[in-house]
Formats: C-alpha cells, structure tokens, sequence
C-alpha cells in the first residue's frame, strides 16, 4: 500500500466497451498497422498471440489478442510445483456434497504479510477444471502487495473486493477496482494485486467454463442490465525490469512456480478482445416490476458463462443493486423457493432485504440444488404486513454466484470456524396461519 499507488490509481485511463477490439500502444508507433505479425515488429518487440477460445470458435465469441512485448512469454525457466495454500480446484471430491443450508461469517484476519495470492481461500466449486467446465468460490483476505506475477490457466477470475481498493498490473496495462466494482482476468492473463488500502478481503469466481458474457436482452431491448459501454479495459502499460521475478501458473489445480529474470508484464502494445476489464456496480441499470410479482432473480444478471444447453449457465454472476419496489399485493422481499440451480451469496456492503441478521458483508451463504430457502421470519413478518408503498432498497449491496451444478466444500470451508451453527434457525419461527 502506498499513497503512490492511490495517485497512480486515481490517474489512470481506460478503453471503454464490453467485448470490443480495442488497440492500445504505451509508445507511439509500437502497434503494427495492418498485420498482426509483421517480419519485424516495431521497436524490436516480439508479437504474440493469446488465445482465449480455440482458433475456431464462431467469430462472436471467439476471444484472442496479440501482445506486443519485450520478450516473447516462451522465454521463461521450468516451472516446479509449489505449496497451493488454501486454494483447491475441480473436482472437489474431498467432502460429501452437503444439502444443508450454510452461511459463513467474514474470513478471519490473514497472517502478516499474506498478498493476494497467498490469502485465497476455496469455498468449494463443482465441475472439472481439466474439462473446462463449473466453477470455484474463493475468498481472499490480504495485508501485503503482491511482489510476485500470478496466472491462472484454468479459468478467468472474476474478482469481487468487499473491503479494500486494488491495484490490478496486468499484462495489458493496470486497473483500479474498488468495493462495489468487480475485476475480471481473463484465463491465463498474467497479473499482480497491489493494495489501495491498508488491508483488502473480497470473494472471487473462478469460471472454468465459456468466457463470461452480457446476457441476451430479450424483450427488455437493445439496453439495460450491465450497459456495454460501461465496462473499462486497460491502456497499454509496461514494466522493463530486468532481474528476479517469480511467476506463480495455477495449472489444472495446482501452483507452479518459476524465476524469470525479468518481469513479464513487459507488453508496450496489444489489440485485441481477450481483455482485463472492471466494471461498477452501482451503474447496473436494474429491472424490476412496476405491476405485481417480481421477476425472477435472472433480471439482475450481470454476467454469464453459457453451457452447451441454451438457458442453461455455467455461472451466472448476478447483482442485487439499490432498486425502487413497488408491486402491489405483492410479497416483495424475495419469494421462498428451491431452486435446480446453486446460490452462493456474498455480501458487498450493507444489508440484504431477504435476512434481517447475520448475513454480513465478507460473509456467504450456500444454498445448494433444491435446498429450500427464503426470507426469515422477521423479513416475513415485516413484509407480510408492510404498507405497500414505494420503497427504495439502498442499503445494501448483495450479488449470487448461480451455478448449474452443486457446489462441493473444501473440508476447511466445511469445517471452517466462521461456519455459522444453526442457520436453519433463521427459519425455524415461521410459524403455522393456516386456517381451513
Ligand atoms: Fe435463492
């Protein structure tokens, strides 16, 4: 942390656009014009391509860029294996998948010196890395800038802080994300975290599925939800360092480690759409009713990881955002339901309209496949008897991460002491009105 790092952060520019094919040079002249690979590139850079998607895949969501550099990724020492912490990967086979409902308090402080890297946590996580398919929950807690470059072959990481601004280095030039805005890296991108603050703590989502997308907008229109133009990529900016670095590859599970000398954040100019991006959430442009009921929580989608069947996502990133409520005759907390789908819920700031206590921001909760769920009883009660007037939800920011398939614990999640005991509770004094 230093006030170097805040002016640097409060100074940057950025390209705007979700998807696009954005260009950048940090020096002028060190973009080719007109071919990707030219005999020479410009100012003795060596081009390379990263693919994000098979060579092949349809043209809308094939993701690649080509990185103009100061030497080429290829020239790096052998990886060894080093200590993976508190990181684990799909499948996660080391826990019975727990139909329980749970709910976690915030990670406890980290160790002294903890970086970004060394402070991320695994919840749990369904699918298979190696298969490119599901997911990781992973939560970080940090009190020191990372020294050292991290990348992640098995997925992009969408970083979401709750406590604490960072200070992304990427390959493709830095960005600032702070609370209430989320990060995203894509696979294999390499990065480092400086901190904004004195410490930072944050959940993220590994996707190890299809890159996360806009979703279609149906008959909402051609705008709305998470607006394209509102997500910001990096301009190109570089490090000429030449000396030990230590580079961290998390590949299918594991930590690698190698010491280059030099650092490989050395790129002067890229284009493409295979990019770092943040975005703010409180410029989600929420959709609600202004007749009766509510839509389902799809409506606040701000991201999503398709499967192979339509409709059906990996991952859904979504956000539960400041919003006017006001349906008539209407329940309007959100409904009791189970659900196919599995809900891993964290909490940014605030408070959340279905829970009344003990779901605190740094906190979680999983709900699993079919498991029932739904306000508690004092969110019940209140609202079974409110008067249905206009009223604004805006103290709290809550988001899901909504999976297609049931989130497996870690045995330290699953046996974790910030494991809250008797959750269930929350929903014990729903009490018996019926009357026949
Ligand atoms: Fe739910």
């Amino acid at each position: 942390m230093s006030g170097d790092a805040r002016k640097t952060a409060a100074g940057l520019s950025y390209l705007t656009g979700f998807g696009n094919e954005h260009a950048s040079e940090a020096v002028p002249g060190a973009l080719p014009e007109g071919r990707n690979s030219p005999q020479r590139a410009p100012l003795g850079l060596y081009a390379e391509q990263l693919s994000g998607t098979a060579f092949t895949e349809p043209r809308a969501h094939n993701r690649r860029s080509w990185l103009y550099r100061i030497r080429p990724s290829a020239a790096h020492p052998e990886f060894t294996r080093t200590d993976n912490g508190a990181l684990r990967t799909a499948p996660f086979t080391e826990t019975v998948p727990d139909p329980n409902r749970l709910r976690w308090n915030p990670l406890p402080e980290p160790p002294a010196g903890t970086d970004f890297l060394a402070g991320l946590w695994t919840l749990g996580g369904n699918g298979d890395a190696t298969q490119r398919t599901g997911m990781a929950v992973h939560l970080y807690h940090a009190d020191a800038s990372m020294e050292r470059v991290f990348s992640d072959a098995d997925g992009e990481l969408l970083i979401v802080p709750e406590h604490g601004g960072l200070l992304l280095h990427t390959e493709f030039g830095r960005l600032a994300v702070e609370p209430a805005h989320v990060a995203l890296i894509p696979r294999g991108v390499r990065f480092r975290v400086e901190l904004l603050d004195d410490s930072a703590r944050g959940y993220v989502c590994e996707n190890y599925g299809a890159s996360f997308r806009l979703p279609d907008l149906g008959p909402i229109g051609a705008n709305g939800l998470a607006n394209t133009r509102d997500f910001r990529a990096p301009v190109a900016a570089y490090e000429d360092v030449t000396g030990p670095v230590e580079v961290v590859n998390k590949f299918c599970g594991n930590l690698w480690t190698a010491t280059y000398d030099h650092s490989p954040l050395d790129v002067v100019a890229w284009h493409g759409n295979h990019v770092p991006y943040v975005y703010d959430l409180r410029r989600f442009n929420v959709i609600g009713t202004i007749s009766y009921d509510h839509p389902d929580p799809s409506i606040f989608t701000v991201l999503t990881s398709p499967s192979d069947t339509p409709g059906l996502a990996g991952v859904d990133f979504v956000v539960f955002a400041p919003r006017w409520l006001v349906g008539e005759d209407t329940f309007r907390p959100p409904y009791f339901h189970r659900n196919v789908m599995s809900e891993y819920m964290g909490l940014i700031e605030g408070a959340y309209d279905a829970k009344a206590e003990g779901f605190v921001p740094g906190g979680g909760s999983l709900h699993n496949m079919m498991s029932a769920h739904g306000p508690d009883r004092e969110t019940f009660d209140k609202a079974s008897a409110a008067e249905l007037k206009p009223q604004k939800i805006d103290d709290g920011l809550a988001f899901m991460f909504e999976t297609r398939w049931p989130v497996t614990l870690t045995p330290h999640a699953a046996g974790a002491d910030h494991l809250q005991q008797r959750y269930d509770d929350v929903w014990r004094g729903l009490e018996r009105h019926f009357r026949a």
